[in-house]
């Protein structure tokens, strides 16, 4: 009987201790820095830095929707159809000379069946698995367009200088401690006509505050429901 009790006690200890470890990462972001290898070397540097094409050009749901998605293939073949070669800037330092990235070119060329020489599509396509990077736990909430769109965020303010990254690294630790952190802070833009329909909240708030010193807090932007399912 003994032994048995003290096995629970060993079992449940290790659980406990384990369990604390675990939400300890947790909330230090285990995935902070997380920079896997893609399928295909896609650089936002050379894109979105050197040849400053817009993010939301590749992103467009970010403005409108929950998710800010990743283009499909067919959105790379408006340029690369006849972009070919790369003839850009090399970084010999890391390897990444023009016959490196002409090579990935090619390999989105295999991917949607595009003959460069008959140009036109074979239809012999194979899909693309890009790796997801920024991952929230599957019981929280989070939406682009009321940050991009109705915040009025730069991307760069939760995903840092990505215009600069050969390869996309997660900057933010996407704590719930961050978010909170930034809802405490940041003032509302109450002039947004997404709040015109809210008359009677605003003047309610009014009363009580100054509307120019209203932050998301205030909104209730530190409601367990407004993130958690
Ligand atoms: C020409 C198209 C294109 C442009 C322009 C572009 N992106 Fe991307 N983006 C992609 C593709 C393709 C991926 C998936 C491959 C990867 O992670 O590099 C991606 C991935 C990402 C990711 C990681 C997604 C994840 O899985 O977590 C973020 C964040 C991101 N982009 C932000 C931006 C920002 C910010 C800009 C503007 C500075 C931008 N992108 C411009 C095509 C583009
Ligand atoms: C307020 C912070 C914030 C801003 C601003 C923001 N993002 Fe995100 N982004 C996140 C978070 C958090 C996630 C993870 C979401 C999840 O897992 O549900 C994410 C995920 C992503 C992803 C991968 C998942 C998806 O939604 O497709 C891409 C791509 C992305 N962001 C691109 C962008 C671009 C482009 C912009 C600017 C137009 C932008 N983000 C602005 C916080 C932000
Ligand atoms: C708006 C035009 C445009 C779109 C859309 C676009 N590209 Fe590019 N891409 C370029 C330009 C410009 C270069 C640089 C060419 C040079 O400098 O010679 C380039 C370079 C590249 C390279 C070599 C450098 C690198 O990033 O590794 C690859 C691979 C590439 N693109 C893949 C893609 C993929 C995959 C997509 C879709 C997710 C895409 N491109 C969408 C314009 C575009
Ligand atoms: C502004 C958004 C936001 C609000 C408000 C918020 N949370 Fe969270 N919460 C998150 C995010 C994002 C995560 C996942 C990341 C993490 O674990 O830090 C999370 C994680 C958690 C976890 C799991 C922690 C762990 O370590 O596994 C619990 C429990 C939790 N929240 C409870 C609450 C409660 C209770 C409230 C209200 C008092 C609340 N949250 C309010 C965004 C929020
Ligand atoms: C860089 C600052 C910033 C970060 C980081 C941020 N938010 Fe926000 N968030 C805002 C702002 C500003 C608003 C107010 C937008 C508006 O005017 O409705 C907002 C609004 C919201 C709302 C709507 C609140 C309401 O009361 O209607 C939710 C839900 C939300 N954020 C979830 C999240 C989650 C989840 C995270 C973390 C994964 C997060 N936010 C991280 C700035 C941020």
């Amino acid at each position: 009987m003994k032994k048995i009790i003290l096995t629970i006690i060993i079992v449940f200890g290790f659980l406990a201790t384990t369990y604390l470890l675990y939400s300890y990462l947790m909330q230090i972001g285990v995935d902070e820095g997380y920079e896997p290898v893609q399928p295909i070397h896609f650089s936002h540097k050379i894109h979105a830095g050197d040849n400053q094409i817009d993010c939301k050009y590749c992103h467009s749901a970010a403005r409108s929707s929950a998710v800010a998605g990743v283009p499909s293939l067919n959105v790379c073949m408006g340029c690369h159809n006849t972009i070919s070669e790369y003839e850009g800037e090399e970084d010999l330092a890391n390897g990444y000379t023009k016959d490196f990235y002409t090579a990935e070119i090619k390999k989105l060329y295999t991917a949607v069946g595009w003959d460069e020489q008959q140009f036109k599509y074979t239809g012999k396509e194979q899909a693309v698995e890009w790796i997801r990077i920024h991952k929230l736990p599957d019981f929280t909430y989070f939406n682009h367009s009321q940050h991009v769109t109705v915040a009025g965020l730069k991307c760069d303010a939760c995903h840092g200088a990505v215009d600069k990254m050969e390869v996309v690294r997660q900057e933010a630790p996407l704590t719930m401690g961050w978010c909170v952190e930034c809802h405490r802070t940041s003032k509302v833009n109450m002039e947004h006509p997404y709040y015109a329909n809210y008359e009677q909240v605003h003047r309610q708030l009014a009363k009580t505050m100054q509307l120019d010193s209203l932050t998301v807090e205030h909104l209730g932007g530190l409601e367990c429901a407004k993130c958690h399912y």
